[in-house]
């Protein structure tokens, strides 16, 4: 029998592709140790928690290719490491008042992410928590609107700096970029610059201490997208998703985004879910069913649960009153009270460190 060489072994990994970075584990640096005792191989891998189908495929293909490259195998054990802490900013030094930053994304505009950061934000102040609200969405602020405010904020003087006083309403505290401009001036932005005005509204705004901000962030996975959540120092993610198939491919690409950042995703939470008849009660399923559900147990996140489309839903968004504070009885503002609830657990499993709990790594787009 021939002694088993780590070059060669090497080799033979240099034939097994990364799904995620779609080149091979050697030179996508995945490899971090190989070590050889007898005919058991060990390979620790760069990759932490990946969803469930992603890592038996990387396991099944090393597993096929080494036996397929290599005589004299025993025992090939694989074992998936977490990949160091990405340089993120530290919440201590940014935000050392807030316990949770939690961002709302999604993949696709319009799914209702900033309906649904203003009833969540409102929803945990009813719940009794310390709770802000940051517009990150500096293209297309729609907060301000959503909650009824439109004045300037006011400036306080601390210690020699001057910060902006966030603006309250609902029991919630809120900065957007909308308070500072006029109504019709065009907001142009190029990435940095837009990370720039959210890392002022994190260090520039006197934030007092929060049990919760929340970020509300502008639609899409782009460039722009990740240098923001690169700025912010988040604790987790909230996807927002509709239960149609294309809705749900772009939340993909937002799980995708928030795995490349190390940011663990608290959950999915499926707006527009169903409709329920004023008249009868009765549920319908105008987008599908179970689309969110299924997602969440396709990539191993948490189904925070679904909200119904209501015409309420939308007024209260356009008249500036949320639905949980308007009709807090409503079945609807009942879901989102559930809603926030599961995603006060999540937070608080994960501790308030701002250390990703799990990575979620996807292969192919
Ligand atoms: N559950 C719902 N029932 C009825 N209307 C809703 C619901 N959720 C959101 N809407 C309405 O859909 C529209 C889009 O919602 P919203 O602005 O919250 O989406 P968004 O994802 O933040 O959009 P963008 O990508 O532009 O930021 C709004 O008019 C809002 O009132
Ligand atoms: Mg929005």
């Amino acid at each position: 029998m021939t002694d088993l060489m780590k070059g060669d072994v090497l080799d033979a990994l240099s034939k097994v592709v990364d799904p995620e970075v779609k080149k091979d584990l050697v030179s996508a640096g995945k490899i971090k140790d190989v070590s050889i005792d007898g005919s058991n191989i060990k390979i620790i891998l760069g990759v932490s928690s990946p969803a469930h189908h992603i890592k038996s495929k990387l396991e099944t293909s090393i597993n096929d290719t080494l036996k397929k490259e290599l005589k004299g195998i025993d025992k090939i054990d694989i074992q998936f490491q977490s990949a160091p802490a990405s340089a993120k900013p530290k919440k201590e030094s940014l935000l050392e008042n807030v316990k949770h930053t939690i961002a709302v994304a999604s993949g696709k505009g319009g799914v209702g992410k900033s309906t649904v950061a203003v009833n969540l934000a409102v929803a945990l102040a009813k719940q009794g928590h310390k709770v802000g609200l940051l517009d990150a969405d500096i293209y297309g602020p729609s907060i301000p609107l959503m909650l009824g405010l439109n004045e300037k904020p006011k400036i306080y003087q601390d210690s020699g700096s001057a910060k902006m006083l966030p603006l309250e309403n609902y029991g919630i505290k809120v900065m957007s970029i909308g308070f500072l401009l006029d109504d019709n001036a065009p907001v142009i932005w190029r990435g940095p610059m837009a990370s720039g005005a959210v890392k002022q509204f994190m260090s520039d705004v006197k934030w007092d201490e929060l049990d919760y901000l929340i970020f509300d962030l502008p639609p899409g996975t782009g460039d722009i997208q990740l240098t923001l959540v690169q700025s912010i120092p988040l604790s987790g993610a909230v996807i927002v998703t509709t239960p149609q198939e294309v809705s749900l491919i772009d939340a993909r690409k937002g799980l995708q985004m928030f795995g490349r950042v190390n940011v663990p995703v608290f959950g999915i939470v499926e707006n527009m879910s169903y409709f329920i008849a004023p008249d009868t009660g009765n549920k319908y399923d105008i987008f599908g069913t179970g689309g969110g559900e299924r997602f969440a147990k396709e990539f191993d996140v948490n189904f925070l649960g679904g909200i119904p489309i209501d015409p309420r839903i939308r007024e209260g968004g356009d008249k500036g009153v949320p639905i949980v504070y308007d009709l807090p009885d409503s079945e609807h503002a009942k879901s989102i009270f559930t809603i926030a609830e599961n995603l006060t657990k999540e937070a608080e499993k994960s501790g308030s460190s701002g250390k990703p709990k799990v990575e979620i790594l996807l292969g192919d787009n």
